[in-house]
């Protein structure tokens, strides 16, 4: 039985995701929120995301990157002080990516971007979906596929507010 897919987005009400290679917002209680979920697991995500996200491998974070460009072999794990991190794995589709995950311990957490998250999404398996949704329409030019008309069951939703954004934090889950 393969293992439950956990999606972590945080996506504008006009399914923008990112800009520039960055994310279009800082809301700093969304990103403690993606790192607590994702540490210690096994993230899949998108050689430009790797790129942008050096400090991944903290926190026991074990990346699967998509790539055709990633060297293999893969990078050894390190060891600073007494922190150790896991090496880096690459694998150049999502399900190629998908069949290491499953080899590894914890979950596996799709961290995108735009095309790992449409591919994920056509997938027919479980999934549960850790939506951040961004109460505002803002410029950008990734995007999250629609997912709004897919068969979602609504598990929880909290809302929140910074100065600058209204969110709301949903789990979506699909059998
Ligand atoms: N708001 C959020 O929750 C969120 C989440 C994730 C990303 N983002 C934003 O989205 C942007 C990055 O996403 P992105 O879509 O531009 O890039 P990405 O998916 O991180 O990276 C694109 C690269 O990954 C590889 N790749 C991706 N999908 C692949 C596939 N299905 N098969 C084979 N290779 C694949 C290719 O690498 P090679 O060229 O090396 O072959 C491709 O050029 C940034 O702005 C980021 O901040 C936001």
């Amino acid at each position: 039985m393969p293992k439950l897919l956990h999606l972590q987005v945080a996506c504008a009400e006009n399914r923008v995701i990112g800009r520039d290679g960055r994310l279009p917002w800082s809301i700093p209680e969304d990103l403690k929120f993606f790192h607590d979920q994702t540490a210690g697991q096994t993230v899949v995500l998108g050689r430009v995301c790797f790129e942008t996200w050096p400090r991944v491998r903290l926190d026991g974070r074990q990346p699967v990157v998509i790539t055709s460009r990633l060297p293999d072999p893969p990078a050894p794990a390190v060891t600073n002080g007494s922190k150790w991190s896991p090496p880096l794995l690459t694998a150049p589709s999502l399900a190629a990516a998908l069949s290491i995950a499953e080899t590894l311990p914890g979950e596996i957490h799709i961290c995108g971007g735009e095309r790992i998250y449409a591919e994920t999404l056509a997938l027919d398996r479980p999934m549960r979906l850790h939506l951040t949704l961004v109460h505002a329409d803002v410029p950008g030019d990734t995007f999250f596929p629609d997912w709004r008309h897919l068969a979602w069951r609504e598990t929880s939703r909290r809302e929140s507010a910074d100065a600058n954004y209204r969110y709301t934090f949903f789990t979506l889950e699909r059998p």
